[in-house]
């Protein structure tokens, strides 16, 4: 039975979806926090368990039975984060899983100067140190970030951000196809993957230029100082850690932590990646985009 984690979050309901394409239902297990979220799930054949990364006692029930065991990252980070990944990681080793797949990110470094890639590379390192075998899927940065830092582009003509770098900006609807294959095709990546993103990287600067040219509008890239920007974020009520967090988001990039591109994700895909400029197209008001 393959188990996935995460299965009324964004990607992981994107997984299961397409794992159901290429599994027959009654082998597909889900791991959720509520059950009753689930309930579609339910009524196509999959099992729906409650799991919980911080009660290790349900994830033993969540994962009974598992051949395989996908964990998809929480949504916390720092020590929290880490501590529920070796939980999970631990209840799929006890559940008898004869390997782990875990959604991990193509920047994961010890290094880096954006927190989330720390948990990400703690979390592949206990991986490695666990024996049973393991897929880190190194995950191309969610294309869907570009719509929060396109901001007001649109109607003002202006993209306003710190200063930031190349970032081979991924689909969540490709990396879940792709976790869906390798789940379906066991034991086709052991450790780390290469990293799965789009083919290309593009900074604001050349997403401005993908506006531009949707929209028939200039829109101008204008480099923001870190501070600065980070203070308008919390005057309009975004917590301060979380504006910091941007920054250094911002940081890493410049720093080409997300710059790495290849063509894995396009070689288990089987064909080309989602263009940023279709994602672009879909998150900006159609009345805007010229046709
Ligand atoms: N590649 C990237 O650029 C990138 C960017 C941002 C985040 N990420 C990582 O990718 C993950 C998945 O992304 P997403 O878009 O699907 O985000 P999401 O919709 O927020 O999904 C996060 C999932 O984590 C689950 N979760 C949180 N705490 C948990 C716990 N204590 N026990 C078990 N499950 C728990 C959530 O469960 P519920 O469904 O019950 O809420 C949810 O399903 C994120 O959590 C994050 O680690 C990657």
């Amino acid at each position: 039975m393959i188990i996935v984690t995460g299965g009324t979050g964004r990607l992981g309901a994107q997984i299961v979806d397409r794992l159901l394409d290429r599994v027959p239902a009654e082998r597909v297990g889900v791991s959720v926090r509520d059950p009753g979220r689930a309930g579609d799930l339910a009524a196509r054949g999959v099992r729906v368990r409650h799991g919980d990364f911080t009660d290790p006692r349900s994830l033993g029930e969540a994962f009974e039975g598992a051949t395989q065991v996908l964990i998809v990252s929480t949504n916390r980070t720092g020590e929290a984060a880490t501590a529920q990944h070796i939980a999970a990681i631990d209840a799929a080793r006890d559940a008898g899983a004869g390997r782990i797949l875990y959604t991990s990110h193509q920047g994961a470094a010890a290094d880096s100067v954006f927190a989330p890639m720390l948990d990400h590379a703690a979390t592949e390192s206990y991986l490695s140190r666990t024996r049973t075998p393991f897929t880190a899927l190194r995950n191309g940065f969610y294309a869907d970030t570009v719509r929060l830092l396109i901001g007001r582009a649109l109607e003002t003509g202006e993209l306003v951000a710190p200063a930031d770098g190349p970032v081979s900006w991924t689909a969540h609807a490709d990396l879940a196809e792709a976790a869906a294959i390798v789940l379906a095709d066991e034991g086709r990546f052991d450790g780390p993957t290469p990293p799965l993103t789009a083919p290309n990287a593009l900074d604001l600067d050349a997403i401005a230029g993908v506006l531009t040219e949707l929209t028939g509008h200039p829109i101008r890239r204008v480099v923001a100082d870190d501070a600065e920007w980070a203070a308008t974020l919390t005057g309009r009520g975004v917590p301060a850690d979380r504006a910091s967090m941007l920054i250094d988001m911002f940081r890493a990039a410049r720093r080409g932590e997300f710059a790495t591109t290849g063509h894995a994700l396009e070689d288990v895909l089987r064909r080309p990646a989602t263009p940023i400029r279709s994602i672009l197209e879909e998150a900006a008001d159609p009345s805007m985009i010229r046709m």
